[in-house]
Order: structure tokens, then C-alpha cells, then sequence
């Protein structure tokens, strides 16, 4: 993968990172406060006292919360912009996170065998190389450690999808398409609950599509055992919430969860 990629993608990200930490801060991000993140949780083992590493950590609020777990934490993010808002939380606030702008897909400079887990929340399928990440995981793990990470389902947030709807507009079905159309595109979104604002610009959000073939391959040939995969779905409570939701209690998966051991 280019350097040039990689380039754009943290510049992409760092277009993004004041909109994007301040509507984190503000809870606009339902998703992750009522779905994603809990359900990560229930799925990662106890990190007490474990050397960790967030790879793609972002503005650093999970990271911090594993940090509050026990864990001794370094979080990289390629986004100059993004560790600079993590950086300044820590200040403010500290709890012993080290933060350092590196890729998680090339040698990241840490030494390795200096960890015992690589954790990484929603950050994997925005980075073009998914194998170099797997190799610098293994590389910085110690025998016996663990990789366990979130990405959006890529069976079923394909390139293509659409939502079917019945003749009265009631959303029935999930259509997925262009499954193995790999080429990168630039999403371009806003968190769904944050208040209507027309001067929010809406975030640019490049994506690397993989099939889960893809996936399981690069753990695997990087040279993990999977351990544990879930595709957990929103409790009946998130959807009551957030009626949205219940497309993917219902009709199909959002999120994928793999936990894989390093030998
Ligand atoms: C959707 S955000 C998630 C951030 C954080 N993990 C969270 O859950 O809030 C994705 C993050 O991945 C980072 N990222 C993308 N490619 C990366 C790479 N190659 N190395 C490190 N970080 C990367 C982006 O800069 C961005 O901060």
C-alpha cells in the first residue's frame, strides 16, 4: 500500500477530528455510546493490569475508558489532529494513557513482545492495509497475548446496500451489493442524532471494503489463532432508544468482533 494512501487517509481524519471529538464528547454518537462500545465490552476479556495498545484509538475517549479498566494503554492514531485532542484530554484529565502518532500497519517503532493485548475499536476498516496491521499486532505481542477488535460487518455494509422497503415504506429487508467491489471510496456522513446545523460539514470518511474471507486469511497467515468471532446485535433497550436500531437487531449485522491469540 502507498505512502500516498496513507497520507490521505490521516489527512482525511484530520480534516475530521475537531467536528468529530466534540460530537463524541456530546454524545452524538449513538451508535458507539448505546451499541458498539457495550457490546465490545461484553466481548473483550479483563485487561487489569495488561500492557495494551488502541490501534486507530482516535480522540481517545475508549482508550481512556480502558485505561479506567487497568490496563496500562498507548494509543496510536495515524491523524496528527486526532492524537493532539487525545493528548490534550489526557492533560486535563491524566490517567497514564501515552499517546503516539504512528500507523498501525507498519512499524510503529515500539518494541516488540511489549504487549499483551492489541485492542482497536471501529479503526480497522479505515485503513488500507489490513495485513501490515495484522503482522505489527503479532509483531508487538507477546506469546500468549491477544488481538480483539470491532469493524463494521463487511458482509453486510457492502459498497452497494440498500434498505428494502415494503409498499407502505416499512423497511423489510437489507439488500447487499458489490460485496467484492474492493475499491476504496470516501463515505461522507454526519453522526445521525447530532441537532440539524448547516454549517456542520459532514464527515469524510475513507473506506477500504474486505470481504470476511480477507479478514480471516490476514489474522490467520499474520500468524493468530482465531479464537472468538460475534456479530452481536442491539439489546431490545438500545431500540427502544433508538428505533433505527432495530434494522440491525432484525434484518442484518452491523458489527463484526474477532478475538484472536498470538501462539
Ligand atoms: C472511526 S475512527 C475510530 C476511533 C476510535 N477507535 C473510536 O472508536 O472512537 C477511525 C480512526 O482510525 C484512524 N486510522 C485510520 N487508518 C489508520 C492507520 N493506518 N493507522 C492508525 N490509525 C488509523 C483514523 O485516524 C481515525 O482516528
Amino acid at each position: 500500500m502507498t505512502d500516498q494512501t496513507h497520507l490521505e487517509v490521516a489527512e482525511r481524519w484530520n480534516q475530521n477530528a475537531d467536528q468529530w471529538t466534540a460530537d463524541v464528547r456530546n454524545g452524538y454518537d449513538v451508535y458507539r455510546d448505546l451499541f458498539t462500545f457495550p457490546a465490545f465490552l461484553e466481548f473483550l476479556p479483563d485487561i487489569t493490569g495488561l500492557d495494551v495498545i488502541d490501534f486507530g484509538c482516535g480522540e481517545g475517549t475508549n482508550t481512556r475508558y480502558f485505561a479506567k479498566m487497568g490496563a496500562h494503554i498507548t494509543g496510536i492514531d495515524i491523524s496528527a489532529d486526532m492524537i493532539a485532542h487525545a493528548q490534550r484530554a489526557e492533560i486535563s484529565g491524566p490517567i497514564g494513557v501515552t499517546y503516539q502518532l504512528a500507523s498501525y500497519s507498519s512499524e510503529t517503532g515500539l518494541p516488540a513482545g511489549s504487549f499483551d493485548a492489541v485492542i482497536s475499536t471501529m479503526a480497522l476498516m479505515d485503513g488500507p492495509d489490513f495485513q501490515g496491521a495484522m503482522h505489527e499486532a503479532y509483531r508487538l505481542l507477546r506469546p500468549g497475548g491477544f488481538i480483539a477488535f470491532s469493524v463494521l460487518h463487511p458482509c453486510f455494509i457492502t459498497p452497494g446496500l440498500h434498505w428494502q422497503k415494503d409498499e407502505n415504506g416499512k423497511t423489510t429487508g437489507l439488500c447487499v451489493a458489490r460485496y467484492f467491489d474492493r475499491s476504496t471510496f470516501t463515505e461522507s456522513w454526519k453522526f445521525g442524532n447530532r441537532p440539524a446545523d448547516e454549517s456542520v460539514v459532514p464527515f469524510a470518511v475513507p473506506r477500504f471494503p474486505r470481504t470476511i474471507s480477507d479478514y480471516i486469511n490476514a489474522i490467520a497467515s499474520a500468524g493468530f489463532r482465531v479464537a472468538r468471532i460475534e456479530e452481536p446485535q442491539p439489546t431490545e433497550d438500545a431500540c427502544n432508544e433508538v428505533p433505527r436500531f432495530r434494522r440491525w437487531r432484525d434484518l442484518g449485522a452491523f458489527l463484526l468482533l474477532v478475538m484472536a491469540e498470538r501462539p
